[in-house]
């Protein structure tokens, strides 16, 4: 697997690849990676012939307060596990080669990126977008992967990339959880022993509601149920429990189509976020 960090390098390398033909997946992500993100890179693999990663903690989907400093870096890891999964290509820009001096231009997708984390993380959508939408130039991939866990994220992407016209198709991965149920993810690692244990009433309280819910429970009721069951488990704030469309992500008042049910909130310093289909 090749690792490169200069686009005029990447833009050789993809060259090669190309020579012989064949689809290109990217999977995009910010390292530290788990059994998540391996399920986007075998669900690539199943579905082209050649499967570039990106790695790269992108500053700019990161509120001030947020953990960017302290987000896990661990590249060597990632890239044994990348290799060992069938990737063939790791990018993993530099600063300098994401965001050169004077870099000045931002991608926002209104609308959609406004509520839910939105609102608890004003400029984060702005960044993944602004981000991928240079992934995608860098790369040009014939389909990118992205995973359900982060639903919101994934809906942008998919608006970005039909109101862009980029040449692609965006496929969404199930999110992949512990054996317990908790989501997997990269923040998992800042968890206590106590705060994993609490955080299982994330999964716990989501799939009790969508339960209620599917069985014709009052939606604003059950939302209620489920936010003072996250508090408390000790979550503190707990800055959403919410009802969606499935695809427009705009607020379901009763289940007449597809829903989702998103959650976020906050343990200890950890902010954990989840969500589940309700109906299909
Ligand atoms: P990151 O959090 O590293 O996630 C990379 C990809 O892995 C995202 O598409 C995310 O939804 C997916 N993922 C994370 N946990 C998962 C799980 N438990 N099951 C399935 N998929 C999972 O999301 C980002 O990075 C960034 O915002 C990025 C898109 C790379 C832009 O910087």
């Amino acid at each position: 697997m090749q690792i490169i960090r200069e686009v005029e390098s990447l833009r050789r390398a993809l060259a090669g690849l190309r020579a012989g033909g064949g689809r290109l997946a990217l999977v995009p992500t910010m390292g530290a990676l788990h059994a998540g993100h391996m399920a986007l890179i075998a669900e690539a693999r199943r579905r082209a012939d050649h499967v570039a990663a990106s790695i790269f903690v992108n500053p700019k989907q990161f509120g001030v307060n947020e953990d960017l400093s302290s987000y896990p870096r661990r590249e060597a890891a990632d890239a044994r596990m990348l290799e060992e999964t069938g990737c063939t290509l790791l990018w993993a820009p530099t600063l300098a080669a994401m965001y050169p001096d004077g870099f000045a231009t931002t991608v926002a997708v209104s609308g959609i990126s406004d509520g839910l984390c939105g609102a608890s993380r004003p400029g984060h959508f702005d960044g993944v977008a602004t981000v991928v939408a240079k992934l995608f130039n860098q790369v040009r991939p014939d389909i990118a992967l992205f995973g359900e866990k982060d639903y919101q994220q994934l809906a942008i992407v998919r608006r970005m990339a039909r109101d862009l016209d980029f040449d692609l198709e965006i496929v969404g991965v199930p999110t992949e959880r512990d054996a317990d149920g908790l989501a997997l993810s990269s923040r998992n690692v800042y968890l206590s022993e106590a705060e994993r244990a609490s955080a299982l009433a994330l999964p716990r309280a989501l799939a009790e509601a969508a339960a209620a819910i599917l069985a014709g429970a009052p939606i604003a009721d059950t939302l209620a149920r489920a936010r003072e069951r996250l508090d408390v488990a000790g979550f503190d704030p707990v800055d959403y429990v919410e009802l969606r469309d499935a695809e427009t992500l705009e607020p379901l008042v009763s289940l007449d189509r597809p829903g989702r049910l998103l959650a976020a909130a906050r343990i200890g310093r950890t902010r954990l976020i989840d969500n589940l289909a309700v109906g299909t």
